[in-house]
C-alpha cells in the first residue's frame, strides 16, 4: 500500500514546497523544522489506521467514554537524515519506543555503491506495530536491508514507513521486495539520477539538516 500524503491540498503541500525550495532550504532549521511536520502529518494519518480501545475516563464532572490506541508503536529511524522526521512522529507516538539504524551507502571508485548497515538500537520487535523514517525514498536499497534485517531480528506485526519525498523506482523496489510494508510519502517524484537522486527532489536531506560531511 502507498498513500502519497500530498495528493489531497492541505498545509503538507506548502511544507514541502519550502523543503525543496533553494532559498528557503538556507534556513536549516526551518528544513528540519518542517521534516518534523510532515512527520507529524504521517504520525497523525497513520493513527487512523492503528487499533483503540475503549476507556472510561474521570473527568472532574463525570465519566467520558474515550478511544485510545492499543499499542504503542515502534519508531525506527535511518540515521543521520531520519531524525528530524522521527522527532516529528515522536511529537505525536509521544508514548512510543525508539531504534535507531546506521544505514549509508558506501561509495566505491567506480560511482557505484553499497548500503552498510553498522549501528543498530531497538527493542524487541515481536509483535509490535514499526514504524520506519527516512525523508527520501531514492533506491529503496537501504529501507530494504533495514526492514529484512530488523524482521530478522523480531517480527514486527506490521510496518510502516514514512519519507518525504519517494520516487517510484523507489517505491517499487520496497514494494516489490517487502510487499506487506505500507509507504507513507510527503511526495512522489519520478526520475533518479544514476548517483542515487531524486529529481526534481531536494538535494541531500542529511546535509541539508545538519551540514556536509567531509566522508563520502
Ligand atoms: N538521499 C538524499 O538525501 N537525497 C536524494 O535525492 C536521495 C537520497
Amino acid at each position: 500500500m502507498v498513500v502519497n500524503l500530498s495528493e489531497q491540498y492541505s498545509l503538507l503541500s506548502d511544507w514541502i514546497g519550502e523543503i525543496r525550495d533553494e532559498e528557503i532550504q538556507k534556513d536549516r532549521l526551518r528544513f528540519r523544522r518542517n521534516l518534523e511536520r510532515i512527520g507529524e502529518v504521517a504520525a497523525y494519518e497513520i493513527s487512523k489506521t492503528l487499533k483503540h480501545n475503549p476507556k472510561d475516563v474521570q473527568t472532574p464532572l463525570g465519566v467520558a467514554n474515550v478511544k485510545v490506541l492499543s499499542e504503542q508503536p515502534v519508531l525506527c529511524t535511518i540515521l543521520r537524515a531520519g531524525l528530524p522526521l522521527h522527532q516529528g512522529l515522536l511529537n505525536f507516538f509521544d508514548k512510543a519506543d525508539n531504534g535507531f539504524i546506521s544505514a549509508y551507502r558506501k561509495h566505491n571508485r567506480d560511482g557505484s555503491f553499497e548500503i552498510s548497515l553498522e549501528y543498530v538500537s531497538c527493542p524487541d520487535l515481536e509483535g509490535r506495530v514499526v514504524i520506519i523514517s527516512d525523508p527520501m525514498l531514492a533506491t529503496g536499497a537501504s529501507l530494504v536491508k533495514t526492514i529484512r534485517y530488523l524482521r530478522e531480528e523480531g517480527h514486527p506485526a506490521e510496518i510502516h514507513v514514512v519519507v518525504a519525498i519517494a520516487c517510484t523506482v523507489g517505491i517499487e523496489y520496497v514494494l516489490r521486495g517487502e510487499p506487506q510494508c505500507k509507504i507513507w510519502c510527503g511526495a512522489i517524484d519520478d526520475e533518479l539520477t544514476a548517483k542515487g537522486y531524486i529529481v526534481p527532489g531536494l538535494g541531500d536531506a542529511g546535509d541539508l539538516a545538519f551540514g556536509s560531511k567531509a566522508q563520502m
